[in-house]
């Protein structure tokens, strides 16, 4: 896919610029003495299918077809017949695999706690927490079509708190930027579901594990104790706000891995996270569309690693005007790579302005009913959505149900406790605050301001 849109230069970029960051967090962990469990180690791509069927024999044909390209950007890869994973005991016999070497993998917390404690004993280095970012705008004004900045140069930061912060340059490295559109549209949102469960030491072969379902099951090892290690195994991704079900998600899991490995223990910890999947599969690094001093990280997919790492190096030197060759596969101005994807961006865009039919839709019969612990949307009379939660004193919160991004209906999350947007994947805690961007702020208070409001979106929209 990557060689379709990017051609195999693009392909080659991308290849060299995941391995560099990969190493890099190995050089770094070595170099400042951080304990991240950093292994290099193998990736094996396998079939979902059982060996000697037909759909086995079509997934490692595929795979099969994938061995040349790899090989030819410069990745370590090969195809290997009847290879068997070690502790892979149960059924399907998943025999087969597209075996990737110079893989790594490390426990990001660790790593991220290693890189702060040297960073706070750095000159200048000064890190605040609990400071919303609200808006992100420079000064003077840049002309696109002769991409020139007129006036003074310089990018002001502005927090919820209304305390500003001016400085040269601003990456906004938020998950996913704060804007309306641009960048936002190109991009599909999707959470995805992990469990930790245990497995007896040295039992399963300490590598990276996926299989090739279309929506694929993923496989990590990481320390537990002296008896244990953990598996992390996810997948069962789905649409932002769009379906429920999620302790099935958990439960699909956990059968997943006790199927194919026997000696699977308790499962001690499980939880959900989000995931932007770029159009065109590529993530957006690099200067803000319409800014000069804003850039962005967005769109990681399931690569968010190493693209944190590689957009260390690649912002830098367009800060500091150094060429760099990965810049413009990264780029958020890119055009080329996502027209090759324009049917299925046309299809996402269908399926996203469904989601504002639920306008007019009633999560639940009312607040009476409405269960402790639980939150949905009352909307009695088709135009007044409203957010609702119920605390465990029986205590109720309300909120107006409208997205404050582009007025999408948010839906309740009852695993997270949160209120989702299903439009572009906003997120709000159960008390209405902006947990994950597009959104600025929060879910605004049910008060006759906010139900005034409201009466004249419902004017406008119908
Ligand atoms: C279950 C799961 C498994 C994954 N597995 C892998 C993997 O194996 N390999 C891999 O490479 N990637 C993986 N990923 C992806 C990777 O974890 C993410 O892409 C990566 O963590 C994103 O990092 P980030 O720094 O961009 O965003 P985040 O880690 O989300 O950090 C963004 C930060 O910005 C802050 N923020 C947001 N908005 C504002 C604002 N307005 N003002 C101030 N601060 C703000 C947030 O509070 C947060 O601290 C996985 C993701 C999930 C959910
Ligand atoms: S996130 Fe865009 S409308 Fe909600």
């Amino acid at each position: 896919m990557i060689k379709k849109n990017f051609g195999e230069e693009g392909a080659k970029l991308t290849a060299d610029s995941h391995d560099w960051a990969l190493h890099r967090v190995g050089e770094i962990s070595k170099e400042l003495g951080i304990d991240c469990e950093y292994r290099i180690l193998p990736g094996y791509n396998v079939s979902q299918y059982t060996k000697g069927t037909k759909e086995h024999a079509d997934e490692i044909a595929e795979l099969k077809e994938e061995i040349p390209i790899c090989q030819k950007i410069g990745l370590d890869a090969k195809f290997v017949e009847d290879f068997k994973i070690k502790g892979w005991d149960g059924e399907p016999d998943q025999r087969d695999a597209a075996v990737f070497g110079r893989q790594a993998t490390f426990h990001p917390t660790k790593y991220l706690n290693g890189v702060l404690k040297w960073l706070q004993k750095q000159p200048n280095f000064q890190c605040y927490t609990r400071s919303r970012v609200h808006t992100c705008s420079e000064k003077g004004l840049h002309v696109p079509i002769i991409d020139t900045h007129i006036g003074k140069k310089g990018v002001k930061v502005e927090t919820v708190t209304g305390r500003t912060v001016m400085c040269n340059h601003a990456v906004q490295a938020t998950v996913v930027p704060l804007q309306l559109l641009s960048i936002i549209a190109e991009m599909e949102y999707n959470r995805t579901y992990c469990i930790a469960i245990r497995i007896p030491k040295g039992t399963v072969e300490d590598a990276l594990i996926y299989d090739n379902a279309d929506k694929y099951k993923y496989v990590r090892m990481t320390q537990c104790d002296d008896k244990d290690d953990y598996m992390v195994v996810g997948g069962c991704d789905h649409a932002v706000g769009q379906e429920d079900e999620q302790q099935q998600r958990y439960k699909e899991l956990e059968t997943w891995t006790r199927e194919r490995f026997t000696k699977a223990g308790s499962v001690d910890y499980k939880w959900s996270g989000q995931i932007f999947e770029p159009e065109d599969y590529m993530a957006f690094i690099g200067r803000n569309s319409g800014n000069d001093r804003i850039y962005i990280v967005t769109g990681d997919s399931g690569n968010g690693l190493t693209h944190g790492v590689l957009a260390g190096k690649l912002l830098t030197d367009l800060i500091l005007g150094v060429d760099n060759p990965w810049a413009k596969i990264y780029d958020p101005k890119r055009k080329t790579s996502l027209l090759k994807e324009l049917p299925s961006i046309v299809k996402h865009d269908l399926q996203v302005n469904a989601q504002y039919k639920r306008w007019a839709q009633n999560d639940i019969e009312d607040i009476a009913s409405l269960p402790k612990g639980k939150g949905g949307v009352l909307n009695p009379t088709g135009k007044l959505p409203r957010a609702v939660y119920k605390d465990q004193d029986g205590k109720v919160s309300e909120f107006s149900a409208l997205c404050p991004h582009m007025h999408g209906i948010v839906c309740w999350n009852d695993d997270e406790k949160s209120f989702d947007c299903p439009v572009h994947g906003s997120r709000f805690s159960k008390d209405g605050m902006a947990i994950c961007g597009p959104t600025k702020g929060g879910l605004n208070a049910w008060n006759e301001e906010g139900k005034a409001k409201q009466e004249v979106m419902w004017e406008q929209a119908s």
